[in-house]
C-alpha cells in the first residue's frame, strides 16, 4: 500500500496506515459510510486524474479526450442498465453537487422548492437555513407525522397546493422507511412542478433491487456514489429523456467545471459491480441486518424511531435510556463502535447534543456480519447505554467489539497489507 509515499513522505504514510488500523479494528456503523473495494481505491488514484476535460463525450473543450469519452460513455451505459434510467450524468463531484446540478438545470433564483425538514431527516442541500440554497430559492419544508414518524404526505400535498413549488424533493439522510415516490411525484405534477428524489443513502439498495426504485416516478434522481452504493466520493444524476439537455447544462457549466475522471472511472467500476450476485446478496444482508438490529435493540428497551426500518438505517430515540446522542456516540466510540448522534423528529436537544443516534449496517454487512453479530452489537450497545461513563463496563465492551472485528477482516483479500 502506498509504496512510493512510504518512501517520500513517511509521516503521511503512517497517518494513512493509522486510519486503516482504525477502520480495521472498529465496527463502522455510520449510516453514510461503506467500505470502498480495492478496485475503487485503485481507480480513484489512476492516471485519469492527470487529464483535464470539460463538456460531454464528443463535445469536449480540451484536446486529448478520446479515451475519456470512451470511459464516460461506458459508465453512462452501465448506469442506464443498472438503474433503468433514460439519461445519466456521472460528472457531479458529490451528492451535494448532484443536487446543485438539478437546481441549476430547472430553478431560477426565488423559485419555490418543497423539501423535507433537516431535523426530520432531510439534507442540508434541501434548503437548510445554513446552506446557500436557502438564500437563492424559496424553500418550504414538510415533516413527519408526529405519531408514526413517517412522512406526512397529507401535509406535503397541502403545502404543494398552497405554495405551487417548481420542484418537490423526496429523500433524506436519516429516514429509515420506504418513500411513496409515486405520491410525491403526483403532488409535484398536480401543481405543474417537477419531482426530484435524492437517493444518496439508498442508491445501492435501489441498484440491487432490494427496495423500490424512484426512477419510474421522479423527473430527476440524484445520488452520491458512497453510502450504500459503496463507491468513491462522487455523485450522479439520472433523469427522464425529456430533461436530458437541461440536466447536462445544469451540471456543466451550471454547477461544475472539469471532470474528476479518476473518480468517474471508479464509479464506472461500481456500476458494473452493482449488477453482480455478490453485490445483490450484500445489499439484501444490509437490510436484514438493519431489521435484526432494530428488533434486538427494541428488546433491550431502546425506542426505534418509526418502530423499525426498511433500509440500512436505524434511528434511535435515546430518551427512554436517559442518555443523549452525544454521550452515547462518545461512549461507543471509546468501545470501538462508530455511529453518529442525530436529531430525532421534534428533538428537544440542540444539534450538537441530540436525543438520538443514527446507525447504519452497510459496512458491517460488507465485512460479512449477519444476524447473530447484530444480536451481539445490540448487546454491546445496551451495556454501553446502561453505564456510559463506567470505564470497566466500557473496557469489557471494547474487548468484545475487538474480538468481532478480528473475525471479519475489512479487506479479506489482504491486498492493502
Ligand atoms: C440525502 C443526502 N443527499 C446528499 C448528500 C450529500 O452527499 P455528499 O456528501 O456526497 O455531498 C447526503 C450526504 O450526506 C445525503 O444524505
Amino acid at each position: 500500500m502506498l509504496k512510493y509515499t512510504q518512501l517520500s513522505d513517511p509521516e503521511l504514510y503512517h497517518l494513512v496506515r493509522e486510519e486503516l488500523e482504525r477502520q480495521e479494528h472498529n465496527i463502522e456503523m455510520i449510516a453514510s459510510e461503506s467500505t470502498e473495494s480495492e478496485e475503487v481505491l485503485e481507480l480513484s488514484g489512476c492516471v485519469f486524474a492527470n487529464k483535464t476535460t470539460e463538456g460531454y463525450p464528443g463535445a469536449r473543450f480540451q484536446a486529448g479526450s478520446q479515451v475519456a469519452d470512451k470511459m464516460e460513455r461506458l459508465g453512462i451505459q452501465r448506469a442506464k442498465d443498472v438503474f433503468g434510467a433514460d439519461h445519466v450524468n456521472l460528472q457531479p463531484y458529490s451528492g451535494s453537487t448532484a443536487n446543485y446540478g438539478v437546481y441549476a438545470a430547472v430553478l431560477k433564483p426565488g423559485d419555490t422548492v418543497l423539501g423535507m425538514k433537516l431535523d426530520h431527516g432531510g439534507h442540508l442541500t434541501h434548503g437548510s437555513p445554513s446552506n446557500f440554497t436557502s438564500k437563492f430559492y424559496n424553500f418550504v419544508s414538510y415533516g413527519l407525522n408526529g405519531d408514526t414518524a413517517l412522512i406526512d404526505y397529507e401535509e406535503l400535498e397541502r403545502l404543494a397546493r398552497e405554495h405551487r413549488p417548481k420542484l418537490v424533493i423526496a429523500g433524506g439522510s436519516a429516514y429509515p422507511r420506504l418513500i411513496d415516490y409515486e405520491r410525491v411525484a403526483r403532488a409535484a405534477h398536480f401543481v405543474g412542478g417537477l419531482s426530484m428524489v435524492d437517493m444518496a443513502h439508498v442508491a445501492g439498495l435501489v441498484a440491487a433491487k432490494v427496495i423500490p426504485s424512484p426512477i419510474p416516478h421522479a423527473d430527476f434522481v440524484t445520488s452520491s456514489t458512497t453510502k450504500t452504493f459503496c463507491g468513491p466520493r462522487g455523485g450522479m444524476v439520472l433523469c427522464k429523456a425529456r430533461h436530458a439537455r437541461a440536466l447536462d447544462r445544469g451540471v456543466f457549466p451550471g454547477a461544475i467545471s472539469s471532470i474528476h475522471l479518476n473518480i468517474m472511472a471508479a464509479k464506472a467500476w461500481c456500476l458494473k459491480n452493482a449488477a453482480t450476485p455478490l453485490f445483490k446478496a450484500t445489499m439484501e444482508q444490509v437490510v436484514k441486518n438493519a431489521a435484526s438490529l432494530a428488533k434486538e435493540l427494541t428488546k433491550h428497551g431502546f425506542r426505534v424511531v418509526s418502530g423499525g426500518t426498511d433500509n440500512h438505517i436505524v434511528l434511535l430515540d435515546l430518551r427512554s435510556k436517559k442518555i443523549t446522542g452525544k454521550l452515547f456516540q462518545d461512549a461507543l466510540e471509546y468501545v470501538g463502535v462508530t455511529i453518529n448522534k442525530n436529531m430525532i423528529p421534534n428533538d428537544p436537544e440542540k444539534p450538537s447534543v441530540t436525543s438520538g443516534v443514527r446507525i447504519g449496517t452497510t459496512s458491517v454487512s460488507q465485512r460479512g456480519m449477519k444476524e447473530p453479530e447484530m444480536t451481539d452489537i445490540a448487546g454491546i450497545m445496551n451495556r454501553v447505554a446502561a453505564a456510559p461513563e463506567d470505564k470497566d463496563n466500557l473496557n469489557g465492551c471494547k474487548a468484545e467489539a475487538l474480538k468481532m472485528t478480528a473475525r471479519f477482516p475489512l479487506y479479506p483479500r489482504g491486498s492493502l497489507d
